[in-house]
């Protein structure tokens, strides 16, 4: 369906935790497939996090920047996938970031032969969740923010939190120009409301996680799943989160799609041709 990349402002404001918490929630369609691509340039943190080590450095985006010089980034992009689900249908995977964040300077050339093979993969029948961490929105890995369907920026719902997303919100504005659909997902860590939060930075929060510690630790440090994890209120609101963004995205399809032949904007533009 489509390419939804998250970004977030100063400190750690939860994009990975929320990007993970999307990945595992996402709506699957039988056959469909979401891969998480872990494209933060200041390094990934799922296979140390989540993984908890468990895979070392064999995958991940360090051998896409070797492949690539190789001309065999899309061959090699598919065997860098890893499973975090231990499903067997194998349709929730993780493309892991860098382990060295000294290695950000190899990706250069690849972020936009990446951005490209993202942009294609609903012929795949993926939909493709890119982790671009505080600084992967700009710079020279912002092609995949601008090549995105959706980008969303994550925030914590305090000051510090949202003072920093109004910059980089604006910063994104300008850099991902008008094609793209810009959403907030909050990370409700108070104490500022949805509404307050739409006033401030003229935008509609998308989705609000809630501020669960113990539960976000399972996504950000494979920590042990607490009680009733699945049904907890962290997966609970990641769920209607990515309901919400799939909406986000139907909407931009609306509007870029072309207005059908019988409508009145149909025939302006056929009288126009
Ligand atoms: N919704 C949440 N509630 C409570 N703690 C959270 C939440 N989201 C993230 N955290 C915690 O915040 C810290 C940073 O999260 P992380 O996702 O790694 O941030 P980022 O990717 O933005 O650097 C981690 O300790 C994580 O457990
Ligand atoms: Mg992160």
């Amino acid at each position: 369906m489509a390419v939804v990349a998250l970004a977030g402002g100063l400190g750690a404001p939860g994009v990975t935790t929320a990007a993970m918490a999307l990945l595992m929630t996402w709506p699957l369609a039988e056959g469909r497939r979401v891969i998480l691509a872990e494209a933060d340039p200041d390094g990934g943190a799922i296979l140390p996090g989540a993984l908890q080590g468990t895979l070392g450095n064999s995958h991940g985006l360090r051998n896409l920047a070797i492949a690539a010089r190789q001309g065999q980034l899309a061959e090699s992009f598919w065997r860098q996938l890893v499973d975090v689900t231990d499903a067997e249908t194998r349709d929730r995977l993780v493309l892991p970031g860098l382990y060295d964040p000294a290695h950000a300077s190899a990706m250069e050339p690849v972020w936009q032969p990446l951005a490209r093979l993202f942009a294609g993969i609903e012929e795949h029948g993926h939909d493709v969740l890119v982790d671009l961490g505080r600084r992967g929105a700009f710079g020279s890995s912002a092609v995949l923010a601008q090549r995105a369907d959706v980008v969303l920026l994550v925030a914590r719902s305090t000051l510090r939190g949202l003072q920093s997303a109004q910059v980089r919100l604006e910063a994104l504005r300008e850099s991902v120009g008008g094609s793209v659909e810009l959403g907030m997902l909050l990370v409700d860590e108070g104490p500022f409301s949805k509404e307050e939060v739409r006033k401030t930075l003229g935008i509609p929060v998308t989705a609000v996680l809630p501020w669960q510690p113990k539960e976000a630790r399972v996504l950000s440090d494979g920590a042990e799943q607490p009680r009733r994890f699945e049904s907890g209120s962290l997966m609970r609101s990641a769920r209607s989160a990515a309901v919400r963004v799939q909406e986000l995205m139907a909407v931009r399809r609306s509007r870029l799609a072309p207005p059908p032949p019988g409508s009145a904007e149909g025939r302006a533009v056929s009288h126009a041709r």
